[in-house]
């Protein structure tokens, strides 16, 4: 089971690289939003730390071109362990299909049920990012969604890993873990 850190600290992201706990990490623009620092000096310290483990790093419009572009400009910048992370949209599942075929890897982030992760693997996406603990906050079993999506994976062969996202507390990493989720 891979931790991917969910931060754009770079002392956290230090800390769990120095425990070998880090496996990659995935940022947002909220998260980019609190270090004082320029997106291009931050990104470059993610990726230097990660030295070849995937960081994900957010589109941040719903028009298919312009996420085609950032996603490039992402990888010339930052190099090939860059995944793009996409919103589970229309344009944001066009974007991901044209990234896959010229060979950049796609998180799809924001996906709340199954039928929307079903969507993004079949567009191309290397990690689906389900958000288990947004769906807990407003009434239902986040972890329920992740059984499902695991269930409808067993039965074909989708190269796409299950990343669990929106984690809340240690009970959600050792369920994930029990379900058999690529990535928390
Ligand atoms: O990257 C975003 C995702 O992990 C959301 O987490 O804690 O804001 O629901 P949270």
């Amino acid at each position: 089971m891979k931790f991917f850190l969910d931060t754009a600290n770079i002392d956290q992201i230090k800390e769990a690289k120095d425990m070998g706990m880090l496996d990659g990490v995935t940022t947002n623009p909220t998260l980019v939003s609190k270090e004082n620092k320029s997106l291009h000096e931050l990104y470059s310290e993610i990726v230097e730390i990660c030295k070849g483990k995937p960081v994900s790093l957010e589109t941040t419009t719903n028009n298919t071109d312009v996420i085609v572009k950032e996603g490039q400009n992402f990888v010339n910048t930052y190099g090939k362990d860059i995944y793009v992370k996409v919103a589970n949209t229309k344009p944001g599942l066009k974007a991901v299909r044209q990234l896959w075929d010229s060979g950049i890897n796609c998180n799809v982030t924001l996906t709340f049920s199954a039928a929307q992760y079903l969507l993004a693997a079949k567009a191309g996406a290397r990690y689906v990012s389900p958000f288990i603990g947004r769906l807990d906050d407003i009434g239902h079993t986040g972890m329920d969604l992740i059984k499902e999506i695991k269930q409808i994976f067993g039965n074909y062969d989708f190269k796409t890993q299950i990343l669990v996202a929106s984690i809340r507390h240690p009970q959600h990493v050792v369920d994930a873990g029990k379900i058999g989720a690529d990535v928390v």
